[in-house]
């Protein structure tokens, strides 16, 4: 009797891509990642360091930028001062002691974040890392380590290890802020309920993406962030070009490029301003997609739960889904993406 897998199949886990099996993943990899990491002395570690920093600077590249990004809003809007910044933009922002460099890399090896700690050590600052792979280069060189336990992520989109950094980094706010942490234990509930609750209508929205040369993904607040890897994720994986930016800045030049048909995906964390990008993108002809809470906004929307502090974990699964059905609608390999590399060892 012929056995018709390979180990590499097998591995999927009955799906048909990596990528599929690993955005079904996350609500575990979260899991793990939160319980191993309130049980890591190295947590309080790094957690001491950031209170007493004079500014952090968190370092990373592409998808981990993004979940640095949601860290840096949260802190700054508690009187801390956070600065994300591009791991191959390093050479533009000079530290001093009593800064600390927070480095955020799945693979732990990405070159540019590489180069950026070891500039940033040499002026004297201390750096925390946070990888997926124990004893990566980048957590040797780091003074206090820490790590997700997302598993191995196989697909070159980062998925599983996106919401497992998000997650991580919400841990370490709420200790930094001194908040209670019983929120967390319900974010892998949420994206449970993402997945469950959106996944039908991506594989519809998909087929009108397929054909789409360009779109926008707009958000405010905590969804720019997950706006900004919405668009990541459908370049990368489907080769749609999305750009992503801040919905209030439509009408400063970007709105120009908005005609009949036009995608717009618009992620709501919940906030009432949104509307009114919303109506602004709908009059120039736009056609909506809108993921959020509140109904009748357009004929392609869908509703995820949103809960306060947990909003990425709500907006992670519809914006990696999408990405996926729009790149196996267009028969691609979502795993495999031309031109890129899952962990980026060159300048
Ligand atoms: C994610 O989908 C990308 N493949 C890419 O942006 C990635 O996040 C980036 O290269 C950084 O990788 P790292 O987290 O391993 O450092």
């Amino acid at each position: 009797h012929k056995l018709n897998f390979t180990l590499a199949s097998a591995s999927k886990g009955g799906y048909s891509h990596f990528m599929l099996k690993e955005i079904h993943d996350s609500p575990l990899a979260v899991k793990e990642t939160l319980s191993t990491m309130m049980a890591d002395d190295s947590v309080d570690k790094a957690v001491k360091v950031m209170s007493q920093a004079n500014r952090i600077f968190v370092v990373a590249a592409g998808t981990s930028y993004h979940a640095g990004l949601i860290f840096g809003r949260e802190l700054n809007m508690s009187g801390f001062t956070v600065i994300p910044m591009i791991a191959s933009e390093y050479p533009s922002y000079r530290t001093r002691a009593g800064d600390v460099i927070l480095a955020l890399s799945q693979s732990g090896e990405t070159l540019d974040v590489k180069m950026a700690i070891k500039e940033f050590k040499n002026e004297g600052s201390t750096i925390i890392s946070i990888t997926n792979v124990i004893e990566s280069t980048i957590s040797r060189e780091s003074d206090v380590k820490l790590y997700m336990r997302a598993g191995p992520e196989l697909g070159v989109a980062a998925t599983k290890t996106f919401v497992s950094q998000v997650a991580s980094l919400l841990l370490l706010k709420s200790k930094i802020l001194g908040e209670k942490l019983d929120y967390l234990s319900h974010a892998h509930e949420v994206l449970e309920a993402s997945l469950e609750g959106t996944e039908g209508q991506m594989k519809k929205w998909s087929s009108t993406l397929i054909s789409a040369p360009s779109m926008y993904y707009l958000s405010k607040g905590v969804g720019l962030p997950m706006a900004l890897e919405g668009a990541l994720k459908i370049k990368e994986v489907a080769y749609v070009h999305a750009e992503s930016y801040p919905a209030g800045e439509s009408k400063h030049g970007p709105i120009a490029l908005v005609s009949e048909g036009f995608p717009v995906v618009f992620l709501d964390p919940g906030i009432d301003e949104l509307k009114v990008n919303i109506e602004e993108m709908k009059s120039r002809g736009a056609r909506i997609f809108y993921v959020g809470t509140s109904k009748g906004i357009s004929k392609d929307e869908v509703e995820v739960r949103l809960e306060k502090g947990l909003e990425p974990f709500a907006l992670a699964p519809p914006i990696q889904l999408l990405a996926y059905y729009v790149s196996v609608g267009k028969g691609l390999d979502p795993d495999r993406p031309r031109n890129l590399a899952k962990t980026v060892t060159v300048e």
